[in-house]
């Protein structure tokens, strides 16, 4: 359990009372009792309160909101405040202040703009944190601390120049080291001198490619430590407050909240110290549920499946998307759901009380500017949070169900993302959720993985566009296949080394011997040139079409071995009839190799093949397009979530009799999911 103290699912969210007089604090509880809330995070955005002035601090309004949630029976998520520095901060020490990528030095003004290697930032945060980890770590009404908020803001200043430099030192040693990693040879870029060494921006680059936006400075692998370093800079800023806040509790659990499918940090490296992942999720408008889902696992897998914080979403609209819908009524309660069955624990929002000014003064809320209990968001919220209190303990801790995982690396995605070609249109995150899109729609359940977890325990890995395999990786992947393992990787695959340098032999390097291939040529086509992939004579039965559109990357392939097939070939170009879907067997395994953007159509049949030819057999059978079913398991109980995301009726069989635990009642057989409804069912 993420806090014992409170054995329910943790429900509420960010409050900022600071922002209202003490009339409507007493109203604001009486609202939280009536919505069932259990949790407010506060703090989030304090610090120009509590340090007035670089010698004062003054924590009586924090003590006075504390007291008065905790007087009322609702518990604490306490966050450190330091995501935005005090005005007098940034203005006496300059240094505070980041510079962006265009080496422009920024101003004072709205929050995450601080430079992550300022000493002074890191000194003003550490006191600050001293002084409320000394009052507050031990505080019976604190179940969490929330260190800052949403980080990720890169810096390109002097002091990061200087600390790069030190990072690179500790990391090569020797100058003649780095010069080769780097491929310094390439546009006579030799370091001589540590100090010639620049942070790559936009000023220095010398060739920043216009229309992509990519850092294409000559040494590829200076951008990609850079990312390196900036990921593992801003995670110093977490450490520095996360160690003080242990030193005085080492029991409290200690989390940021992260923002999912997010570039700059490396979550994977981020989680290993987090005590409980927690994250904001905000989806758009088209994004269905799937993607969703696809951000869910992801944050789940980064601490390998443990209950994770639904920190915030929005009870109804954003302010900051191009288009703020509002949730359609049920939707804020099914996307609760959706979180709760991917794994989350907590059910969080941003925020408890609108704001009246400010950027976010149309952001949703529970209580509205309207500031009463009579609409319909507030009344969506007090029910779901009746239903939650009712739920008690009894999911809590369970964990997902998955056979299934897709890999996912922030390093592979730096480095595949500013690589120079072989296209402008390569997204390594859609890549990836693709492929968990086309697992998810068989009923596997999937995990998102990254590569340093262990890959025995599922049947089937797909590893999507994976640029940099790095020789570990590779020799890891070679054993999960040899052992009996399911491989789906595609083309962009085992391309780089960790430093983007190519691995030179073929290409897929050192994954050429598992797929059993050699891919002598790549082309890369604007979107609309497509192609088509033939599916083989001997595959034809298994799937729906003799064809599949394809396109962006057409790898020119050669089978090598006697174990390789190929299940498509191409339909036209001068490589028509050459292979682009094939299969091997490795050891006791498979590898399928897709050496090309295919219809997701295709992608979905190949899975449901792939499944068919291993006996993997899926969680569900027959489940339509926006039925979502997924399974937590705990002291073998298996409570099996069905979301209905559509606005139809829809039937499913769901077998033997079973209690959904939302209505009470049992169910067996085929029956019948209303719109937007959810069940929980318990086995
Ligand atoms: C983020 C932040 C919040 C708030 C919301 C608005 O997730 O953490 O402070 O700005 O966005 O959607
Ligand atoms: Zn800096």
């Amino acid at each position: 359990m993420i806090n014992t103290k409170l054995p329910f699912i943790w429900y509420g969210g960010d409050y900022n009372p600071e922002q209202w007089d003490r009339e409507v604090w007493k109203e604001d509880i009486r609202l939280f009792k009536l919505a069932n809330i259990n949790i407010a995070t506060v703090n989030v955005f304090s610090w120009s309160l509590l340090q007035p002035a670089e010698d004062r601090y003054d924590f009586s309004q924090l003590d006075e909101i504390i007291n008065m949630l905790w007087n009322n029976g609702i518990y604490i998520c306490l966050a450190t405040s330091t995501a935005s520095q005090p005005h007098w901060m940034s203005v006496k020490y300059k240094e505070v202040l980041p510079t962006d990528i265009n080496g422009l030095k920024r101003s004072h003004g709205g929050r995450v703009n601080f430079c992550p290697n300022s000493k002074v930032y890191r000194e003003f945060s550490k006191k600050l944190v001293e002084k409320l980890a000394e009052k507050y770590a031990n505080h019976e009404a604190v179940l969490i601390w929330h260190i800052a908020n949403e980080y990720g803001t890169y810096c390109y200043c002097e002091n990061c120049e200087k600390a790069f430099r030190e990072w690179l030192k500790k990391k090569y040693g020797t100058l003649e080291e780095l010069n080769k990693r780097w491929y310094t040879t390439f546009w006579g870029q030799t370091f001589y001198d540590w100090d010639e060494i620049s942070a790559p921006t936009l000023r220095n680059v010398l060739f920043h490619h216009w229309w992509t936006g990519k850092l294409s400075n000559v040494a590829q692998g200076m951008v990609l430590d850079y990312y390196r370093f900036m990921s593992e800079s801003i995670l110093e800023c977490y450490l520095n407050e996360y160690n003080i806040i242990k030193k005085y509790n080492p029991n409290i659990p200690v989390t940021t909240n992260l923002m999912a499918v997010f570039k700059p940090l490396n979550y994977f490296e981020w989680a290993k110290h987090m005590d409980v992942v927690s994250w904001d999720s905000y989806p758009y408008i088209t994004d269905d549920y799937i993607s969703i889902a696809f951000r869910h696992s992801l944050m789940r897998g980064l601490k390998k499946g443990e209950p994770f914080m639904l920190m915030e979403q929005t009870p109804s609209q954003t302010n900051w998307q191009p288009y703020c819908y509002i949730k359609r009524p049920k939707v804020m309660r099914l996307l609760s759901y959706q979180a709760i069955a991917q794994g989350a624990d907590t059910v969080m929002f941003f925020q408890l009380r609108q704001s009246r000014g400010g950027p976010e003064k149309f952001h949703g809320a529970i209580i509205s500017h309207a500031g009463h209990e009579n609409t319909r968001v507030f009344q969506e919220v007090k029910e779901l949070g009746e239903e939650l209190k009712n739920l008690g303990d009894k999911i809590l801790d369970s964990k997902v169900k998955s056979q299934s995982a897709v890999l996912f690396d922030w390093e592979n995605w730096w480095a595949l993302e500013n690589s120079q070609g072989p296209s402008t249109d390569i997204n390594y995150a859609k890549g990836v959720e693709d492929y968990y899109r086309a697992l998810y729609e068989n009923q596997l359940g999937v995990d998102v993985i990254g590569i340093e977890d262990n890959f025995e325990k599922y049947k089937l890995i797909s590893a999507p566009l994976l640029y940099m395999t790095k020789e570990e990786v590779a020799r890891k992947i070679e054993d999960y296949v040899k052992n009996g393992g399911i491989l789906i990787t595609t083309t962009l695959s085992g391309i780089v080394d960790e430093n983007d340098l190519v691995i030179l032999g073929g290409y897929p390097g050192f994954l050429r011997k598992i797929l059993g291939i050699w891919v002598e040529e790549f082309d890369a086509l604007p979107p609309d040139m497509k192609n088509e992939i033939i599916i083989k004579d001997e595959f034809r039965k298994e799937f729906s079409e003799e064809s599949y559109e394809c396109n962006l990357v057409f790898d020119v392939i050669h089978l090598e071995g006697n174990e390789v097939k190929a299940i498509g070939v191409y339909k036209k170009d001068y490589y028509k009839g050459y292979p682009c879907v094939t299969v091997n067997k490795f050891g006791n395994g498979y590898s399928y190799y897709i050496g090309t953007f295919p219809s997701q159509k295709f992608l979905k049949e190949l899975i449901k093949y792939i499944m068919k030819a291993h006996g993997i057999e899926p969680l569900f059978k027959d489940v339509p397009y926006g039925i979502e079913i997924t399974q937590r398991v705990k002291n073998k109980k298996t409570f099996t979530f069905i979301l209905n995301h559509t606005e139809e009726i829809k039937k499913i069989n769901i077998g033997k009799g079973k209690k959904d635990l939302l209505s009470g009642r049992i169910l067996e057989g085929e029956i019948k999911l209303h719109p937007r409804e959810v069940l929980i069912l318990e086995e």
